[in-house]
């Protein structure tokens, strides 16, 4: 099942309307919780998105859209896990294929992961999620960053935590 969508918009448009959301208050979830909500309503054909924030050595679930996940991610585990601990962007196009994939839904076929960094550290991930194989290319991939990279500017510059 995909999330439910108003209508898909272009990653550029979704990125002006991310910025305009996030400057609306300077709480850290706040942020995190409208950006997940406006990233399930533009973006077509995925069935979760959301954060998972670092709470020491572990990753724990952050706002999100979808259902309800698994709470907590050890260290390096999973896609999220390898993702925060290399620090960098993975995308899988078949989650059978990625031995240590966690599957929350058993629907999710392929999945992304960006970083989100404060002030040049890794604080969480960035997680989508979507119930067809290859779902995310390279324009999935800088929507996805670029979103990372807006939140984490905002929560770097409202000095907020989460
Ligand atoms: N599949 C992820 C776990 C989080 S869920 O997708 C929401 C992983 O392997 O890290």
């Amino acid at each position: 099942m995909y999330l439910e969508q108003t209508e898909p918009l272009a990653p550029e448009e979704i990125l002006q309307e991310l910025q305009a959301l996030v400057e609306g208050d300077p709480d850290g979830i706040a942020c995190l919780a409208n950006a997940a909500a406006l990233l399930s309503l533009h973006v077509p054909r995925i069935n979760w998105v959301g954060f998972y924030l670092q709470r020491g050595r572990d990753l724990v679930l952050g706002p999100f859209q979808g259902k309800p996940a698994c709470t907590r991610i050890g260290p390096g585990r999973g896609v999220c896990g390898a993702s925060f601990a290399r620090g960098e962007t993975i995308v899988v196009d078949d989650v059978l294929t990625f031995p240590d994939h966690i599957a929350c839904d058993a629907a999710s076929r392929s999945e992304i992961v960006v970083p989100l960094v404060v002030r040049s550290q890794p604080i969480g991930v960035l997680d989508c999620d979507a119930p067809v194989p290859a779902r995310f290319g390279a324009e999935e991939r800088l929507l996805f960053e670029g979103a990372a990279r807006i939140v984490g500017a905002w929560l770097e510059a409202a000095e907020a935590s989460v």
